[in-house]
């Protein structure tokens, strides 16, 4: 019998990343033998014990799957409906894994989004060892100075951590591109606004070396192997 945490449970059985998974046992949601547990080191073994998120009981593997998203403007990246927002899983109404998104774009950010059921694969893409850098393609109102880009390469606090930048780069007028390898909320736009900046589209073009490509606004397609190697090539 091999008992695992609770939270590394849910990552293998595709529920979440393992970040995501403690925050669903530390909010209630997880039972295990009818029983809510709140605390994610607890062990567990699925061939004794029963398992369930929200009510639904849940199974030791499911096969994974992969997807690339262009993220559209308005949609939520999130596994819970809150009011009538469209949400990321409402784009694969067919699937009958338990998709969730890697990380998350804001509601008005488009572009590149992965989408899976495999719970370590999400893990190791966030994880800060991996080192997976995002790119954003930012159009804003004003024209990009000087001035602007060397406020921009010092980066700006976001929470309790100083984000910098990897690299800045201005592309035309009210146009540049921006790396970071944190995964912060807002992160971009705080950026900009330090630099008075008002940015008006927010887009991910790339993820590691796996880019957005000529992938349209509201489509995805599945991930190649290769692609997901990409991810972790640059
Ligand atoms: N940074 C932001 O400000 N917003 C996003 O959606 C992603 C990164």
């Amino acid at each position: 019998m091999t008992k695992k945490r609770l939270s590394k449970a849910l990552a293998g059985a595709g529920v979440a990343s393992r970040r995501a998974a403690e925050e669903l046992i530390f909010m209630g949601r997880v039972q295990v033998n009818g029983e809510t547990v709140r605390v994610p080191q607890t062990l567990v073994d699925f061939a004794s014990d029963r398992i369930s998120v929200d009510g639904s009981l849940i199974s030791k593997e499911q096969e994974k799957v992969y997807y690339m998203v262009n993220k559209p403007k308005g949609m939520i990246c999130s596994n819970v409906r809150v009011g009538r927002r469209p949400i990321i899983l409402d784009m694969f109404p067919h699937s009958n894994e338990r998709l969730f998104t890697i990380g998350r774009l804001d509601r008005d950010t488009t572009g590149l989004l992965i989408v899976t059921n495999d719970g370590h694969f999400a893990q190791q893409v966030i994880h800060p060892s991996s080192n997976v850098i995002k790119e954003y393609l930012v159009k804003t109102v004003q024209e990009i100075e000087v001035k602007h880009l060397e406020t921009l390469s010092e980066g700006a606090r976001v929470d309790d951590k100083w984000v910098k930048p990897v690299s800045v780069r201005k592309v035309r007028r009210g146009t540049f591109k921006i790396a970071v390898k944190e995964g912060r909320k807002h992160e971009v736009r705080i950026i900009a606004e330090r630099a008075k900046l008002d940015v008006v589209e927010l887009t991910r073009i790339r993820i590691g070396g796996l880019l957005l490509g000529s992938l349209e606004e509201g489509s995805f397609r599945a991930l190649t192997e290769n692609d997901k190697k990409q991810i972790f090539s640059l």
